[in-house]
């Protein structure tokens, strides 16, 4: 996974990129409980992190709040888990496929317009996109943004500015009961 080093003017530190890298427990398929806790990733995968990039996770979502997200680690890579706003969705919603770089539909990229799932890896040349942190959206559209070369994504996670060719990435995933999805 490529660092998320700042070049553009005005950009986080790396030190803040990271930090914005949240992760949380998950359950492993077929085990009891769900997401246990929240720690921040200072520094670096660690060998805790690593036991969790399992090949399939379920991911309780029951406490993830309108307007929060959460970051889960599904095969070493970070996924971004949004509960979206009623004006996040209608913003989704209302753009044209001719705006995009990338056309995609919003509702083909979700299961639940609440829900956003998708890989956090920017598409230009792999840094972790901010956005996650606090719960606070960046870039100019709204849903993140990567400093490593300004790359902009919307509240679908569709690339609307800078060198990123396509959108981040839908990974396969289920509900499998009202409030637990099965990512892989
Ligand atoms: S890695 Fe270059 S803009 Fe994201």
């Amino acid at each position: 996974m490529a660092d998320a080093t700042s070049t553009a003017p005005g950009a986080p530190d790396e030190g803040e990129s990271r930090r914005d890298f949240l992760l949380i427990a998950t359950s492993t398929v077929g085990a009891t409980g769900a997401a246990l806790a929240a720690w921040p990733l200072i520094d670096q995968m660690n060998p805790s992190a690593d036991t969790l990039a399992l090949s399939s996770i379920e991911v309780d979502l029951s406490a993830v709040k309108e307007g929060q997200s959460i970051t889960v680690v599904w095969r070493k890579k970070p996924v971004f888990i949004r509960h979206r706003s009623k004006a996040e969705i209608e913003t989704a919603q209302a753009v044209k496929l001719e705006d995009l770089a990338d056309p995609e539909t919003d509702k083909d990229r979700v299961k639940k317009p609440e829900w956003l799932v998708m890989v956090g890896i920017c598409t230009h040349l792999g840094c972790i996109p901010l956005g996650q942190k606090d719960n606070q959206p960046k870039g100019e559209f709204g849903g993140w943004f990567c400093p490593c070369h300004g790359s902009h994504y919307d509240t679908s996670g569709r690339i609307r500015k800078g060198p990123a060719p396509k959108n981040l990435p839908v990974p396969p995933y289920n509900f499998v009961k009202n409030n637990i999805i099965k990512i892989g």
